[in-house]
């Protein structure tokens, strides 16, 4: 069935993502990071989503904060690599503000599954029929204050409960303590911009909610209590320790090395200074838990630095070979000790409700 935009509410940000518009239709946006760093850790939050589903024929996913069809690209990348033979027919829904994005999304997915784009708001226009999953990706929900994430996750959760099924409920968010904006780690929201769109226009500031374990946790345990509905069980991930796209443009800790293009190089085949890849030391004026997960990550990736120095692999290996060793290494390091605190570019929590009985 093709794709439709059926229109329900206003946005009220009105050309927010027009600058995005060329970004997300870009095949330059999946640089080697997004495909080797980021890719992995989003269709590991996928399969955990997926694994927590009752087997059936058939699958119903909500995207929330849908933008272009990410979600939908998402799950069928996750089906023609056959990581999960196993995904059932898919019933598909994205819901967003965005109408430059939504037209992206109708032009750009049709045909396959059922698949339907509808225009409206995550706070007031989630449906009244239940979804398996209720998936979000690219953190929709950092434009949220933490009052309307937690008023829209009571009305989805009640959904799930007065409908009594299993859902899940994947909430993407900023990570708070991302390296690439460690000068605002004292605030909980501020304003940003989406300065790495390539476009003619530049992109607007806009406020956005910054989550980490404790405060995530709380709100979902918050949200799930005033809607008197079950969390089975809850699991966090973070993504882009080192890379996000921030990184590369400096706007909010100008003092950070480049990591995102530096390591971009060396997926690519070039070799870099490891001088300039070395780890940065963390504010020690950080939460304790943060500075103590930086210090391991810290050790940890500037000894493969060391390793490769030594080894002297940098020097003799043609840098066609070395680039992509050194970065195989330091992208161990990074899927390895990311742990779900809120120390990367996004967390995501997978939530799994359960009201059938
Ligand atoms: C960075 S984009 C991510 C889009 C897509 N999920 C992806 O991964 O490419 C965030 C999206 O959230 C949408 N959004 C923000 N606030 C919203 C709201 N209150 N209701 C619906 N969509 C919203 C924006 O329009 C935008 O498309």
């Amino acid at each position: 069935m093709p794709s439709s935009v059926a229109s329900k509410s206003q946005s009220d940000r009105p050309g927010l993502y027009r600058p995005g518009v060329d970004h997300y239709a870009s095949p330059d946006r999946r640089d080697a990071v997004k495909q080797l760093w980021e890719e992995p850790v989003t269709f590991s939050i996928l399969k955990a989503a997926l694994a927590q589903v009752p087997g059936s024929m058939s699958l119903s996913v909500m995207d929330i904060g849908c933008g272009a069809g990410e979600g939908l690209h998402l799950l069928r990348a996750l089906r023609a690599t056959r990581s999960l033979p196993s995904l059932p027919r898919l019933t598909y829904r994205g819901l967003d503000l965005d109408e430059s994005l939504l037209q992206l999304a109708a032009r750009t997915h049709h045909d396959e599954d059922d698949a339907q784009f509808w225009h409206g708001d995550i706070r007031t226009d989630l449906p009244d029929t239940p979804f398996d999953i209720y998936m979000s990706c690219g953190v929709p929900f950092s434009h949220l204050t933490a009052e309307e994430l937690r008023s829209t996750l009571i009305r989805l959760f009640s959904t799930v409960r007065r409908n009594r099924t299993r859902s899940i409920v994947v909430i993407d968010v900023l990570g708070r303590y991302s390296l690439e904006w460690a000068p605002q780690w004292k605030r909980s929201r501020w304003p940003y911009r989406m300065s790495f769109f390539r476009s003619d226009e530049r992109a607007q500031e806009v406020p956005m909610t910054f989550w980490d374990a404790h405060s995530i946790s709380t709100c979902v345990r918050s949200a799930a209590a005033a809607a008197d509905c079950r969390i089975e069980r809850q699991q966090l991930f973070d993504r882009s320790v080192m890379v996000g796209r921030h990184t590369a443009t400096g706007d909010f800790n100008p003092g950070l090395p480049p990591y995102r293009t530096l390591i971009n190089r060396l997926e690519d085949g070039e070799m870099v200074p490891t001088a300039q890849l070395r780890a940065p030391v963390v504010d020690q004026s950080a939460p304790e838990a943060i500075r103590a997960f930086f210090g391991r990550f810290a050790a940890r990736w500037n000894d493969v630095l060391d390793a490769a120095e030594a080894h002297g692999k940098v020097r003799t290996l043609p840098p066609a070979v070395a680039g992509p060793m050194l970065a195989r290494g330091l992208r161990a390091v990074e899927h390895g000790l990311a742990s779900g605190l809120g120390t990367g570019h996004s967390l995501s929590a997978v939530i799994t409700l359960d009201e059938r009985t």
